[in-house]
C-alpha cells in the first residue's frame, strides 16, 4: 500500500514531507524514508519502525534543497527494514513507490546478469536501477521514466528524482492514487489530498499512464508516447482532517464513542427530518447535481450486487438481509478480490454498490471498473470524498463518518449498516411497497438510533473489567442468524486484526455442519441473539453447543432471561425494531475486540501487518 508525498517549493522540505507522511502513515507504518536535496545531493534517510523513528533521526538534520520526496512503507517484497525502506537510490536516482511491480523478479534477473548490484529487497529497487541505467543513454529523466514504464507489470504510483535535474520532481503512476497539489510557489505530490490540503486545495488527479514532470513552481503532464496534456485543476472543497485522541487511549475507542454522532451524519443528508421522509434527492458527487437516469436505474432495479472488502463486504452483507426481505430485491453480495476475476455474469439494468471507507481499495475499485465496463449503474458508499471510487462513481452515498485513523474500521462500518437501512427503505418506496405511515414510523426508528447507540456505550466498563479474563481462551467463534450473521463475521473479523486470535464468525445453524467440534472450554462461543424471528432457533443452535460443553457469551436483548441461563456471560443490548438491532449489537463485539486487545498489550490503533488503505491485490 504505502503513502508517498513529494515536494518542491520555498519551505523546508523536511517538514512539510515528515507531516505529509503522517497523514499517510495510516497506508503502512512499518518503516519510512526520505531523499532530500542538500547542496547538489539528494541525502537519503531512513528508519526502521513508526514514522516517529524517522522524525527523530531527521531532528538534528539540515537541509540545503528546497525539494525531496518521502515515503511510508507497508511492505510488499521484503522484511520491514531500514535496508528494503524507500528510497531506493541508485547512482543519483531515488524513488519512492506505493504499489507492487509484479514482474520484478524476471527484471532483476535480467539487471542481474547484466551485473548489477542489489542493496535490497525490493521490487522498488528494480525500477530504481532500471531508470539510471537508462539515464546513461538518455540523460534525460522523463525519456528515462518513459523507455522504463512499458517494460513494468503491476499497480504503482512512484516519485522520482535526479541529481542530474536537482529542481525536478518526476511521478507517474498506474493503479493507486497520486494527486499534484499547486500551491503558491510550491507543488505538492502524494497519495492522498489529506498529504498537501494544508498548503493548498487546488488539484490535479492524475491518471494511469500519465507522467508529470514538476520543476520549480511549474508542472507538466504528459502521456506515455510524450504528447503534452492539459489537466483540470481541481478546488477541493476539503478540509484538513486533524486527528485528535481528544483524551482517549487509542483513535479505536474515541472512534467507537464517535458513532452514535457518525450514524447522525450518516442519515440527516437523506432524510427529511422534519417530516420524517426519505430524501433521496442528492446522490451526486458532494453535493453536485443527481445524474437522473442513474437515479432512475436505481429506482427501477430489480438486482443489486454489492462488492467490497473486509469490514465493507460484511456492511454489504448486512444489506442484502435488508433489502431482500424489505424492498424485494435481489442482492449478491461479492468479495472484490473474486468478483473482479470470476467473469461474473451481471444482469442488464442491474445496479452495483460499492463499499469502501478509503474509496481506494485497489480491488473494488478493479470491481467498480469492470462493473461500470458492463454497463451498470455504480453506486459507491464511501467515506473518503473525493477519493478514486467516489470520482469514479455514477450515484454516491457518503458515510461521513469523520476522519476514521484506527486501521480496525468502527464508525464506517456503523455507518454503512445504517445507510444500507435507508436504501432498503428507498428501493421498497421506489417499488410503492412503503405506505406514508410505514416510511414515517421506520424513518423515525432510525433516527432513534444514534441515542440507543449511546446507551450500548455504557459496555465499555463491563469490557475493561472482562478483558482480563477473556485473554484466557484460545480461541472465539462468532455466531448469528439473519441480520446478526454479518456482525458475528465482523465480530470475528475485529478479534483476528486487533487481539491476534483465532476467531471465526459462522451462521448459527452451520455449526452441526463442522464447527461443532471445535467447541472445548478454551473456545468462547459469542452469539448475537436479539429477539427477532430467529431467537428460537438461535438458542437451539446455543443449547446443542452447551450440551457440548461450550461456553457461552451472548448479546440479546435487553434483560433475557433464558440467554442468561445458558450464557456464562450475557449481555442485554436496548430492545429495538429489527430493522436496527443489529446496528445496536455491534457496539459489544467492538468494545470486545478493543479491551481484549489493549489487555493483550497489542498496538490496537496499528495491528501489525496491516494497513488502513489497501492499494494493492
Ligand atoms: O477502505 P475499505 O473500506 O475499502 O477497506 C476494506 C478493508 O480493507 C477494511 O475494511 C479492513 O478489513 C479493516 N481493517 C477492517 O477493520
Amino acid at each position: 500500500m504505502c503513502g508517498i508525498v513529494g515536494y518542491v517549493g520555498n519551505k523546508s522540505p523536511k517538514d512539510v514531507l515528515l507531516e505529509g507522511l503522517k497523514k499517510l502513515e495510516y497506508r503502512g507504518y512499518d518503516s519510512a524514508g526520505v531523499a532530500i536535496l542538500n547542496g547538489d545531493r539528494f541525502d537519503v534517510y531512513r528508519a526502521e519502525g513508526k514514522l516517529s523513528a524517522l522524525s527523530e533521526k531527521l531532528a538534528p538534520v539540515r537541509f540545503s534543497g528546497r525539494i525531496g520526496i518521502g515515503h511510508t512503507r507497508w511492505a510488499t517484497h521484503g522484511m520491514p527494514t531500514e535496508f528494503n525502506a524507500h528510497p531506493h537510490k541508485v547512482k543519483g536516482i531515488s524513488l519512492v513507490q506505493n504499489g507492487i511491480i509484479e514482474n520484478y523478479a524476471e527484471l532483476k534477473e535480467e539487471l542481474l546478469e547484466k551485473g548489477v548490484k542489489f542493496s535490497s529487497e525490493t521490487d522498488t529497487e528494480v525500477v530504481a536501477h532500471l531508470i539510471a541505467l537508462q539515464m546513461d543513454d538518455s540523460h534525460d529523466l522523463v525519456a528515462a521514466i518513459q523507455s522504463v514504464i512499458p517494460k513494468l507489470r503491476g499497480a504503482y504510483a512512484m516519485l522520482v528524482v535526479s541529481e542530474s535535474e536537482p529542481e525536478t520532481i518526476v511521478a507517474f503512476k498506474a493503479g493507486p492514487p497520486l494527486i499534484l497539489g499547486v500551491g503558491e510557489g510550491e507543488i505538492l505530490l502524494a497519495s492522498d489530498v489529506q498529504a498537501f490540503i494544508d498548503h493548498t486545495n487546488k488539484a490535479v488527479y492524475l491518471d494511469d499512464f500519465e507522467i508529470v514532470k514538476v520543476k520549480g513552481a511549474h508542472y507538466e503532464v504528459f502521456s506515455l508516447d510524450g504528447i503534452t496534456l492539459k489537466k483540470p485543476v481541481v478546488a477541493l472543497d476539503l478540509a484538513s482532517e486533524k486527528s485528535d485522541k481528544k483524551g482517549f487511549k487509542h483513535y479505536m475507542l474515541k472512534e467507537i464513542y464517535e458513532q452514535p454522532r457518525a450514524v447522525a451524519n450518516a442519515l440527516t443528508p437523506y432524510v427529511d427530518i422534519e417530516n420524517k421522509r426519505l430524501s433521496f434527492d442528492s446522490l451526486g458527487m458532494q453535493g453536485a447535481p443527481t445524474p437522473k437516469e442513474h437515479l432512475q436505474a436505481l429506482a427501477n432495479c430489480k438486482r443489486i450486487y454489492i462488492v467490497a472488502c473486509g469490514t465493507s463486504f460484511y456492511a454489504g452483507l448486512y444489506g442484502k438481509y435488508l433489502i431482500e426481505p424489505i424492498a424485494g430485491v435481489a442482492v449478491d453480495v461479492d468479495i472484490a478480490s473474486e468478483f473482479r476475476y470470476r467473469d461474473p455474469v451481471l444482469e442488464k439494468n442491474a445496479v452495483a454498490i460499492f463499499v469502501s471507507q478509503s474509496g481506494e481499495t485497489a480491488d473494488t475499485l478493479a470491481a467498480l471498473r469492470l462493473a461500470k465496463e458492463k454497463g451498470l449503474t455504480c453506486l459507491s458508499i464511501c467515506n473518503t470524498k473525493a477519493s478514486t471510487i467516489d470520482r469514479e462513481a455514477d450515484l454516491h452515498l457518503y458515510m461521513n463518518s469523520g476522519l476514521e485513523v484506527g486501521v480496525a474500521s468502527t464508525k464506517a462500518f456503523i455507518s454503512t449498516l445504517s445507510l444500507f437501512n435507508l436504501l432498503a427503505l428507498y428501493l421498497a418506496q421506489s417499488k410503492d411497497l412503503l405506505t406514508e405511515e410505514e416510511e414515517t414510523r421506520l424513518v423515525d426508528g432510525l433516527l432513534a438510533l444514534p441515542s440507543l447507540m449511546e446507551a450500548c456505550l455504557a459496555y465499555d466498563t463491563y469490557f475493561k473489567e472482562a478483558a482480563q479474563e477473556l485473554t484466557n481462551y484460545k480461541g472465539f467463534l462468532y455466531l448469528g442468524r439473519g441480520h446478526s450473521y454479518p456482525i458475528a463475521l465482523e465480530g470475528a473479523l475485529k478479534l483476528k486484526e486487533l487481539a491476534y486470535r483465532h476467531a471465526e464468525g459462522y451462521a448459527a445453524g452451520e455449526m452441526k455442519h463442522g464447527p461443532l467440534a471445535l467447541i472445548d472450554q478454551g473456545m468462547l462461543i459469542i452469539v448475537i441473539c436479539p429477539r427477532d424471528k430467529f431467537y428460537e432457533k438461535t438458542v437451539s443452535n446455543l443449547e446443542e453447543a452447551k450440551a457440548r460443553g461450550g461456553v457461552v457469551f451472548s448479546i440479546g436483548s435487553g434483560d433475557d432471561k433464558q440467554l442468561k441461563s445458558i450464557s456464562k456471560h450475557y449481555l442485554g443490548i436496548p430492545e429495538a425494531p429489527w430493522m436496527t438491532s443489529g446496528i445496536l449489537s455491534v457496539i459489544p463485539v467492538q468494545l470486545l475486540a478493543y479491551h481484549l486487545a489493549d489487555a493483550l498489550g497489542h498496538d490496537v490503533d496499528q495491528p501489525r501487518n496491516l494497513a488502513k488503505s489497501v492499494t494493492v491485490e
